[in-house]
């Protein structure tokens, strides 16, 4: 398999109806595996998988993909979420030690707070894949698996400037010169992705407020303005009716949003504060959740950004599998992703924009959602 990276905003705007590819649905990391002759892995070995929260579709969808794909290949599994309560994960994890899992999944809350717990896990020789997000801090991290987030972020401001009408389909810059008013919100400040997604998206918007072409009315363009810690709808909620109390009338062209559920929350301000749903500003998002591709296809939010969370899990299953095996794992990036202590050899993957024009394609045909599910 080979990673196949999407090299700039040009192409990713070019790459709008494009489908994750990095790698098959099917797909191992094992080329030994690619026929499906692998031997069942796990024994029944068990590897314990901690999951954020189950408030967010999308990590149950990860916690069910990684519990599947684990099982057929003959592992117990013993999945946890904590509830986005970071204790609770610290202590989740040392169970999971305690009971005898022989690798862990982790997708942290808090990417700094694992360190200590980690620490144990280093001693008892157990393995440790990050799971979509880098775990800080800490020598105990053997591999990480993600998408490629710096990418993520290049792609969600694209589809705001393509929404706005700053960039035509193929990302070619179009006569539309401003000013346009934006606002901007980014993801919790203790997630490693925010500041991966916050830097894609303004390597894209940066040179454009510079230019004149955009303006951000509330004057705030720093992260920690924009973060909103937990990732929480409502944080975004109150802050989105914030900025609408600080802009006064001034009418919002486009918000960038960095996660479908802060687009929720950034709608719920926008009807409340007079805009009506068909003529709201352009928005983005990250996850395609069920209630955000509704959302996008009644023409409220403009675009999300899907990462196949079926693949991610491959990913992940595939790196304990081999560990487990006394193999090295596929990685495809060996700079990217510095923890502090190391860097972490990781296999990323590749995000699609969704917009009402290729939902049906990229979610529907890919059998990720049914028609059903998005009615
Ligand atoms: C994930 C995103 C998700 C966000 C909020 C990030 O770490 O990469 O896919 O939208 O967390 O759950």
């Amino acid at each position: 398999m080979k990673k196949h990276r999407i090299l700039g905003a040009v192409a990713a705007a070019g790459m709008i109806a494009l489908v994750a590819t990095g790698c098959g649905r099917g797909g191992t990391a094992d080329p030994a595996a690619s026929d499906g002759a692998q031997e069942p892995g796990g024994s029944g070995q068990i590897v314990g998988v901690a999951m954020p929260t189950q408030q967010s579709e999308r990590w149950i969808a990860d916690g069910d993909n990684v519990k599947a794909q684990l099982e057929e290949m003959g592992y117990s599994v013993d999945l946890q979420y904590a509830n986005d309560d970071i204790p609770t994960q610290v202590s989740q994890i040392e169970n999971m030690i305690s009971s005898g899992a022989e690798a862990l999944i982790i997708a942290s809350i808090d990417g700094t707070t694992l360190t200590d717990v980690l620490t144990q896990a280093g001693d008892a020789g157990i393995p440790v894949i990050a799971y979509d997000r880098l775990i800080n801090g800490t020598p105990n991290v053997d591999y990480y698996t993600t998408f490629d987030n710096f990418q993520v972020g290049v792609q969600q401001a694209t589809s705001l400037l393509i929404g706005m009408g700053v960039l035509d389909e193929n990302g070619e810059r179009t006569d539309v010169a401003g000013p346009l008013n934006v606002e901007l919100f980014a993801g919790s400040p203790d997630d490693n992705n925010a500041t991966f997604f916050w830097d894609g998206a303004m390597s894209v918007l940066e040179p454009l407020i510079e230019e004149g072409v955009l303006e951000v009315p509330s004057g705030q363009t720093e992260f920690e303005q924009a973060a909103i810690l937990r990732w929480l709808p409502e944080t975004a909620q109150d802050r989105m009716e914030n900025i609408l109390t600080i802009i006064g009338d001034t009418k919002l062209d486009g918000v960038l949003s960095p996660y479908d559920g802060l687009s929720i929350g950034i709608i719920s301000a926008l009807t409340s504060g007079g805009y009506s749903t068909d003529a709201l500003p352009i928005i983005t998002g990250q996850d395609a959740e069920v209630g955000s591709v509704q959302s996008i296809i009644a023409g409220e939010q403009y675009s999300t950004i899907f990462k196949d969370t079926r693949l991610l899990a491959e990913q992940a299953v595939a790196m304990v599998d081999s560990v487990l095996h006394g193999e090295e794992p596929e990685v495809n990036d060996t700079e990217s992703y510095d923890n502090g202590e190391k860097i972490v050899p990781s296999y990323l993957l590749e995000s699609t924009i969704v917009t009402i024009d290729n939902y049906e394609e990229v979610l529907i045909d890919s059998e990720y959602y049914t028609e059903d599910d998005l009615s």
